[in-house]
């Protein structure tokens, strides 16, 4: 049967691939210490699996749900940014909570953009803002982030790109592979230039409350229709494979991403969302405790980093360490071949995050401390 035309412009997604040849090798007997993927190890709250498995045994749990979710669900998300943001949303206009924030990247994507109509994407930048404009047959516009500007979108350089047509603009912070932040008065200066082209400017932060101090919501800055956020508790709340997430911005924006995604699913599993509220309401200890442990661990992922002459800046935000390789490598996928068949380590070559991931790898804290010591003893 002949595939749709689609098909044609995506790839079978990088880990998909590479994970395939890594469980080979596993399966050969290599003991292999995977530090390249970002799925968290740590559990969520216990309060939270304890308030999923009694909600189980509700007859609700077995019916379809409503496509917004729960209203107790809908306000626990408004608590969540009124607690940690100081972002005020009317739970039932401005939240929208998703199967994970991925399936958000789609959805505005299907409600904001026709063919032929173009998006700027960060390069680098996480994958699949790239695919997904592919997919809805958009055209990708990349944007530069570069060290010497601290990973920032450089608003100067952009507008001399020919905007017309560009209908939004994906940015990622804290930043998803470099780590990095952004201020508030960078978020105003990216949506005063959104709104000077009409552009909507949509911030992806699964990352927040990952070794960051001060977590910020585009949403701090301004609060219209030009801004959307999407947001998660798969690294926040150690709850990847739950599929929790949620999109905010106005009225407007919120009714529209609906339009798609009510004729997507069915509702989100009824104890998902009874767990999810438990997490959302967990206090400062709980994002205290997992920085705890994710402290610990970048400590000995920055002696790896050191013992590998990588160069980084310690200081990022989220669950990885950005690296710049020596020199003498020729790429960042030779480099992380020569690590994987040398020393059974893996760790992603940032090329797959764009060109200008070329020469950088990102190193994840994903794996617990005795893998890591492991690792480092290796090297
Ligand atoms: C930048 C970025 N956005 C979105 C996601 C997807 O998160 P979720 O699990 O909420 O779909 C990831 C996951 O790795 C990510 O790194």
């Amino acid at each position: 049967m002949k595939t749709a035309k689609r098909l044609k412009h995506i790839d079978e997604y990088y880990f998909s691939r590479k994970l395939k040849e890594v469980g080979e090798l596993i399966s050969k007997g290599k003991p292999i210490i995977n530090l390249g993927i970002g799925s968290p190890d740590l559990m969520p709250p216990k309060s939270s699996i304890d308030n999923l498995i009694k909600a189980l045994q509700s007859p609700i749990a077995n019916k379809y749900q409503g496509y917004k979710g729960i209203e107790p669900f809908r306000k626990a998300i408004k608590d969540f940014y009124l607690k940690n943001y100081n972002v005020n949303l009317n739970h039932d206009e401005e939240i929208l909570p998703l199967i994970g924030s991925k399936e958000g990247i789609m959805h505005i994507s299907l409600a904001f953009l026709d063919e032929g109509d173009k998006v700027l994407i960060p390069n680098p930048g996480y994958p699949t803002y790239l695919s997904i404009c592919k997919i809805v047959g958009a055209e990708p516009i990349f944007y530069d982030l570069a060290e010497s500007n601290s990973w920032l979108p450089d608003i100067k350089k952009i507008k001399k790109i020919n905007l017309s047509k560009v209908k939004i603009m994906w940015i990622n912070y804290p930043n998803m592979p470099t780590g990095a932040n952004c201020s508030i008065d960078d978020f105003k200066d990216l949506i005063a230039f959104c709104k000077s082209k009409n552009i909507l400017l949509v911030n992806d932060n699964p990352y927040s409350f990952v070794l960051n101090e001060n977590p910020v919501s585009l949403l701090m800055a301004e609060k219209s229709d030009n801004c959307i956020e999407l947001n998660s508790l798969s690294k926040s709340h150690n709850m990847a494979g739950w599929r929790l997430g949620m999109v905010v911005g106005s009225k407007k924006n919120i009714d529209n991403i609906l339009k798609i995604k009510s004729n997507m699913d069915s509702g989100m599993f009824y104890p998902l969302q009874i767990g999810a509220i438990d997490a959302l309401n967990q206090n400062q200890a709980w994002y205290k405790n997992l920085n705890q442990t994710y402290l610990k661990r970048k400590k000995i992922v920055i002696e790896i980093a050191s013992k590998l002459r990588l160069t980084f800046n310690s200081d990022g935000t989220g669950l990885f360490l950005w690296c710049k390789i020596p020199d003498k490598f020729k790429s960042s996928e030779e480099f992380i071949d020569k690590l994987l068949y040398d020393k059974n380590i893996f760790i992603t070559p940032g090329s797959i995050f764009g060109s200008n991931g070329e020469g950088y790898v990102r190193i994840s804290l994903c794996c617990d401390e005795k893998k890591l010591l492991e690792a480092l003893k290796r090297l």
